[in-house]
């Protein structure tokens, strides 16, 4: 297991400083050593991690000129965790309401030394809690409260508890085909761009949605 992961990350990530290469792979190692038990990732199949999931969240990366991204619902790490190995000088903010993700984030901080990185067991929709970044980020949130909702109303319902952190300028959202569909409406109550990922490895593409508040 541990080879296709080298080979994998070795051909995606060749322009990579070898530094970040290896920090990449040490941590695909835990992240599918965990999964095998705890089910942490939503595949299995570590080449499709790796060219959807994390080449996707290295586009990311590039997007975000802020110093401080809170990665909310961070699951098993991604993006988080990739945005902090290719950026050691932004600080990164995984939140996450379960403890099984928690354990492993910390696990993952601590032996690949990631001092840029922290890791918060919060829920994100707790009236109390505050995001203490100036941009925040969602891929694949889910959660019972919005899951009935539309992509439109489910976005709105984010940005809409987003706001309520007062150091938040902007939010992120990884996602797919829906973020094209949204309402006139939306786009006059929201600033927003919206970037597609181009993907040398898949045919159906990604966007990064970029939300101004
Ligand atoms: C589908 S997973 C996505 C994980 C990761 N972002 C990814 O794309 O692989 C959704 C995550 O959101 C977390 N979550 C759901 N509701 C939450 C809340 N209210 N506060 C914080 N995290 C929450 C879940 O525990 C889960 O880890």
């Amino acid at each position: 297991m541990a080879d296709k992961i080298a080979v994998t990350v070795d051909e995606v990530f060749s322009k990579l400083p070898l530094e970040q290469v290896s920090l990449i792979k040490n941590y695909l190692t835990l992240l599918f050593k965990w999964h095998a038990t705890s089910n942490i990732v939503s595949s299995s199949n570590e080449e499709y991690v790796i060219k959807r999931e994390i080449f996707d969240s290295s586009i990311l990366s590039k997007f975000i000129s802020v110093s401080s991204i809170t990665d909310v619902g961070s699951g098993g790490g991604i993006p988080g965790m990739i945005l902090a190995i290719l950026n050691p000088n932004k600080k990164v903010t995984l939140i996450d309401r379960k403890s099984t993700f928690i354990d492993f984030l910390e696990i993952v901080k601590s032996e690949l030394k990631l001092e840029n990185v922290v890791v918060e067991k919060q829920d994100f929709f707790d009236n109390k809690y505050s995001i203490n970044s100036e941009c925040t980020l969602f891929k694949n949130f889910s959660n019972k409260k919005i899951a009935k909702m539309d992509f439109e109303n489910k976005l709105k319902y984010l940005i809409e508890t987003v706001k309520k952190s007062k150091s938040v300028s902007k939010v992120y959202i990884l996602t797919g085909t829906p973020v094209l569909q949204l309402s006139k409406q939306f786009h006059e109550d929201y600033k927003m761009n919206v970037n597609k990922i181009a993907s040398p490895y898949f045919d159906t593409s990604r966007f990064i949605a970029e939300v101004f508040l």
